[in-house]
């Protein structure tokens, strides 16, 4: 029966937790034995009383010792990771592709590293793509956050002092994010406009009542689904265009992003001033750089009157729902890795898997992480070589 740890998290404000007391049964019923470091669930609701079936460990190195999986939402420092039993695995949001200390100390202990930041965008890889499902949560909480810091309301509204008119929210970027920040727009009555690179999200902007803008620039879409990075001079054609969008605008919500890119800059100084005093921006690309030039990030500023929200983290000011969405991805993909007798068996051949994994058997064996940490592309024939 393989035993799977659940460690308390190491990083400052981080309230989620990867598995939820629901999952220790089920867990147990595929072979599989939860050990819960005491107070790991704390901050996201769920007490160690609440683990019922778990052991709960009241020395952190009785998980990062002996459990042959470790699965975490953040990432560990490389002491822990040490500590590890050769042939384990570590899950979590592992950042390998900036993270050199973390990938070579999973090298230099023989851990395997399964990391959520490289689980392929593929319909069937859709079951465990944390990074999505974070994401919405973040596109939902930034509607709110920006709600409440503007000085109008959402909705129209038919009051005693007359009719109030509904606000205008601009959403840039209609990825995961974009879209569930569009939803819940519409749900608190604003009228909702929304632009992306990509010409194929319009219909999915319409389908959920909102007005696609379209600007005269060259589109472009990427593999993968994508979008491409911009050159600068399209850039410089989209920034004019977003100039009148952005002024009537009372709250816009930015997720522009393209992967292992910083974020593109589409809101200059000229547009904040153009906007109107007490209108509100939240900027969910804070993280990398921030889609607004003034964004500070990890801060709510207040520039020429308006509001500039670039805090990051978001889904961990969510942390049950957060939690419960990370605990259904960690049970589907441990399906992927113990065989039926609750055996550790990991499967290369399975795209996922191997899409996620950066190491194994003491090597880096994603090609991204190779690339991005500036290593050698690996000699054929090593495992994930092909990959
Ligand atoms: P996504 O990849 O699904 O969507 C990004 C969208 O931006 C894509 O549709 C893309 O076509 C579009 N885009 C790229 N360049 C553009 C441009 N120049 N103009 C207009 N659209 C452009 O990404 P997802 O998952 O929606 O995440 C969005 C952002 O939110 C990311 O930066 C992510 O890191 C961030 N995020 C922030 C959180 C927080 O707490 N602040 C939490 C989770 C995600």
């Amino acid at each position: 029966m393989a035993t799977l740890g659940i460690p308390n998290e190491t990083h400052t404000g981080e309230t989620r937790v990867a598995l939820t007391p629901d999952a220790v049964k089920r867990l147990e019923r595929v072979g599989v034995k939860v050990v819960i470091e005491s107070g790991a669930g704390e901050a996201a609701g769920f007490d160690d009383a609440s683990y019922a079936g778990a052991a709960i460990a009241t020395d952190a190195d009785e998980v990062w010792s002996a459990c042959d999986i470790v699965a975490m939402v953040g990432a560990p420092g490389p002491d822990r990771i040490l500590q590890m039993k050769r042939g384990a695995i570590l899950i979590g949001m592992l950042n390998p592709l900036r993270n050199d200390e973390l990938v070579s100390a999973c090298v230099q202990a023989g851990v395997t590293a399964l990391s959520y930041e490289l689980v392929p965008r593929t319909s069937r890889a859709q079951s465990v793509d944390v990074l999505s499902a974070m994401s919405s949560l973040a596109g939902y909480k930034a509607v709110l956050l920006g709600a409440s810091h503007l000085s109008r309301q959402l909705p129209m509204m038919m009051t005693a002092a007359g009719t109030i008119r509904a606000s205008t929210v601009f959403v840039i970027g209609a990825g995961v994010a974009g879209l569930q920040a569009i939803a819940t727009a519409k749900r608190l009555g604003a009228v909702v406009q929304a632009y992306d690179l990509r010409p194929a999200v319009k219909e999915q902007v319409e389908s959920l009542g909102a007005r696609f803008v379209e600007f005269q620039i060259e589109k472009k879409e990427g593999a993968g689904g994508y979008a491409a990075a911009q050159s600068e001079s399209e850039q410089e054609q989209q920034r004019r265009q977003m100039h009148a969008v952005i002024a009537g605008a009372d709250l816009v919500i930015t997720t522009a992003a393209v992967p292992g890119r910083p974020a593109p800059k589409l809101i200059d100084d000229g547009m904040v001033r153009a906007m109107a005093r007490g209108s509100v921006i939240v900027d969910l690309a804070a993280e990398t750089g921030g889609n607004c030039t003034l964004t500070s990030p990890g801060r709510i500023i207040t520039e020429h009157g308006v509001t500039i929200i670039g805090l990051t983290g978001l889904p961990a000011t969510i942390p049950f729902h957060a939690s419960q969405m990370l605990s259904r991805i960690l049970t589907t993909l441990l399906s992927l890795l113990v065989d039926k007798k609750g055996n550790l068996a990991l499967n290369f051949e399975d795209e996922v898997v191997a899409g996620m994994t950066a190491t194994h058997d003491g090597e880096i064996v994603s090609p991204r992480v190779r690339e991005a940490l500036g290593r050698s592309p690996q000699t054929a024939g090593a495992p994930g070589a092909s990959r």
